[in-house]
């Protein structure tokens, strides 16, 4: 006989892609399931017993929330709000989402039932597939230039020192060594713009060692002029990746935001450059379309000025570049050892504060090993 399997219903809600949020008699919340402590980036933990109203009242809205939520609370009247500003952590979320009431069988202990959906997100998703989608033809590109400038390279090099050899003339070789250096300075470059030749080598790596790494040299290079902050969730899972490639990716961020604290005198007058690493659980991140319930995500924020709104959305470019010296291949390199490892950076600025993130999906992460 088909017998039904039995389903744990707390596990049901926090499995769930809509942000559920459960409210008491006294307008205070006592639940969030998993999507929605995703989408406040807060814990039920912090969440716990704060009024509702705080997070669903903006202060500038005319629409009585207060009202509305009684209602629903003593009368059962449901209702629902398109595209409303609602505020939580200091941070604007654009949501739509609707209040109900949840009959728990006692008369006098209604409960409000708010499902959220978030436009952001939305918005946010289609934005980075299509920045994951361009940049993938434009590396495949820059690889195609890269070939065809490197090429002729070692064939004009060997002429040069063939040609220097004939003349054999001091007066010369001036020039027949500019020719080679320069010719040099372009196979560098174009062994940049192909990138890595090696494939990625996973491992299982607790991905704070390569983060240390990464800190430890930035310290260095810096003399322990810039001040880094460790904001670490050592109870991150271990997960398969390359440590090296994470390395690179990692100090190609952080030699920005050293470079960006440290060459803009003026904008630094009034403050000491700082670097925050930070890691934690990111819940519900869609990456080239796969949506993942749980991803290992690092920030590394820096205090400079930012970054020009003009170059911001192709930050990721190759050969975008804000530095009169810069070649505009840090990012981009960045950006693709992370798509190998099936992940992605993500970037927000303004002056003060810049936050890089990489994303590294965790749960499926065994298959890609
Ligand atoms: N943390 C940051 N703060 C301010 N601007 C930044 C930051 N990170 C990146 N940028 C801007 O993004 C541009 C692109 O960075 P990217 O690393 O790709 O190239 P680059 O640093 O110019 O050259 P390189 O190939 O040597 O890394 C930089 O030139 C800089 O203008
Ligand atoms: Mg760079």
């Amino acid at each position: 006989m088909y017998q039904q399997p039995s389903i744990d219903y707390r596990l049901l809600v926090d499995n769930m892609n809509t942000a559920i949020l459960l409210v008491d008699s006294q307008l205070n919340i006592f639940y969030l399931n998993s999507a929605c402590e995703a989408l406040f980036d807060i814990s039920l933990l912090r969440a716990h017993g704060q009024q509702v109203l705080n997070i669903l009242h903006a202060p500038n809205d005319r629409f009585n929330t207060y009202e509305a939520l009684q209602n629903t609370l003593h009368k059962g009247q449901a209702y629902t709000r398109r595209e409303a500003t609602i505020s939580v952590n200091f941070k604007d979320i654009h949501v739509d989402y609707s209040v109900s009431q949840l009959h728990t069988g006692k008369p006098y202990h209604p409960l409000l039932l708010i499902e959220l959906n978030p436009i952001d997100r939305m918005l946010k998703i289609t934005k980075e597939e299509n920045i994951i989608q361009q940049h993938q033809v434009t590396r495949q590109l820059i690889r195609g230039v890269a070939h065809e400038i490197k090429n002729p390279l070692a064939g004009i090099r060997g002429a040069t020192q063939l040609l220097a050899r004939r003349l054999n003339d001091p007066q010369y070789n001036e020039f027949t060594d500019i020719i080679i250096d320069e010719v040099d300075r372009l196979r560098i470059l174009a062994d940049t713009m192909l990138g890595s030749r090696q494939p990625p080598s996973y491992n299982l790596i607790n991905i704070h060692e390569p983060i240390e790494r990464v800190r430890a040299l930035v310290t260095s290079q810096t003399k322990n002029k810039i001040n880094i902050t460790r904001d670490y969730d050592l109870s991150l899972p271990e997960l398969y990746a390359d440590r090296d490639q994470l390395i690179q990716v990692m100090l190609n961020v952080c030699v920005n935001a050293v470079q960006a604290m440290t060459e803009n005198k003026s904008f630094m007058q009034q403050r000491l450059p700082a670097l925050i690493l930070r890691t934690r659980i990111h819940r519900l991140v869609t990456i080239n379309g796969l949506l993942h319930r749980s991803t290992i995500r690092i920030d590394i924020e820096d205090n400079g000025p930012g970054i020009a709104e003009e170059l911001l959305e192709g930050i990721f470019y190759p050969l975008v570049t804000g530095r009169a010296n810069g070649t505009g291949l840090g990012l981009s390199i960045a950006q693709n050892i992370m798509q190998q490892h099936n992940g992605m950076i993500a970037c927000q600025s303004i002056p003060g504060k810049t936050v890089f993130s990489l994303y590294l999906p965790w749960e499926s992460n065994h298959a890609t090993a």
